[in-house]
């Protein structure tokens, strides 16, 4: 019996130990990273983001901009999650995400299941936004693929480089373009994550400065939009970034090619020659669009996680331990 138990000791630990270093990979994350250590994970996360989706369609896509906005801040270190004190500067009040960034309810969610299942915790954060992510996406009709794991939690947060770090939607083509180098992605990575905005939602004051003096826009979308979005108040009202906003389709690209893009940030991709091919193979092969958004998902999850033993696994999303 003990020499049983001793025995499966060392093959679970091979196994984990294989789990962790059997084949390179990139960053130190793998898809396999808790295979082992809780193989429960991954389903508690995808059964808790079904449920919100099918309760808030719009779930979907701000679970999937809360992992954008994880990654762009200081990397991929759950760092959006944490809400002030008197040691946190807090990045839920930076301008990108005061009043707009959601879906912090069901991270909280998410974490108690997954702490729940798993008997401790051993999932971080960070790995939640981004298993998060794809799900959320899954939910809605789009691609899978498979999410690299092993991401730690910061123990810091910082509202000056969320403020300095996200791209605003009033950038053009440029800025855009050096913003995501910046993070070490390329033009293709560009034009296909911002295919994320076949989802979701944007308040007026948000595509105002678009509606009322962009040149290339549709005169009848934006005649449509001033109706409910005017020069001044109403500053939350809601619009649909397409017109599929719970379908993850290729009506956003599709727009794009009819100047119908809701976002000054939008509609600049279709202002550059190497970016406008992208849209226009994507409007017309959603393959082709679900590969690369895949791909560059990716390589947007692996921007400077904390590996190893570094930052920590949080107990609670919104605080450090
Ligand atoms: C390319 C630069 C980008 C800019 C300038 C930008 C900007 C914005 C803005 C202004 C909104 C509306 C927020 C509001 O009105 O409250 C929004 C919504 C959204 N963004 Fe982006 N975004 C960009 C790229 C991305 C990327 C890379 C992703 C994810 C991969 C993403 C995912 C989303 C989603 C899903 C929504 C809708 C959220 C909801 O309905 O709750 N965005 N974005
Ligand atoms: C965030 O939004 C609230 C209004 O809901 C506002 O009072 C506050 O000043 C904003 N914070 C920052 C830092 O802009
Ligand atoms: C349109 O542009 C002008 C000049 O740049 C600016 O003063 C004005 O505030 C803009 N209008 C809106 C609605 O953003």
């Amino acid at each position: 019996m003990a020499f049983l138990s001793l025995f499966r000791a060392l093959v679970l630990s091979s196994l984990a130990a294989s789990a962790l270093s059997a084949r390179p990979y990139k960053h130190g994350l793998t898809p396999h990273f808790y295979d082992y250590v809780c193989p429960q994970a991954l389903p508690a996360i995808k059964r808790v983001v079904e449920a919100a989706v099918q309760q808030e369609r719009r779930m979907g896509a701000s679970l999937l901009r809360l992992h954008f906005h994880d990654c762009f801040v200081n990397g991929c270190d759950g760092s959006v999650l944490l809400d002030p004190t008197p040691t946190i500067d807090s990045e839920k009040f930076a301008a990108p995400n005061n009043n707009s960034a959601r879906g912090f309810e069901v991270i909280d969610q998410i974490k108690a299941e997954v702490d729940r299942v798993c008997g401790r915790p051993v999932v971080s954060c960070a790995d939640i936004l981004a298993v998060a992510a794809r799900d959320s996406v899954v939910a809605l009709g789009g691609p899978s693929w498979k999410v690299r794991l092993g991401r730690r939690d910061s123990t810091m947060a910082s509202r000056t480089a969320a403020n300095n770090d996200m791209p605003t939607p009033n950038m053009d083509l440029p800025s855009l373009i050096n913003n995501f180098k910046r993070q070490g992605l390329k033009v293709k990575d560009l034009v296909a994550l911002s295919g994320a905005h076949t989802i979701g939602f944007a308040q007026c004051l948000n595509f105002r400065n678009r509606i009322f003096n962009d040149s290339n826009i549709d005169k009848a979308f934006a005649k449509n939009l001033r109706s409910f979005c005017p020069r001044t108040g109403s500053n939350t009202n809601l619009a649909s970034l397409d017109p599929t906003p719970a379908r993850f389709d290729t009506l956003y690209y599709n727009n794009l090619l009819s100047q119908k893009g809701l976002l000054h940030s939008d509609q600049a991709l279709s202002t550059g020659e190497s970016a406008l091919e992208l849209v226009k193979s994507y409007s017309y092969n959603y393959e082709a669009f679900w590969k690369d958004f895949a791909k560059s998902i990716v390589r947007m999850g692996n921007i400077k996680p904390l590996i190893g033993n570094q930052g920590q696994i949080r107990s609670n999303c919104r605080r450090v331990n």
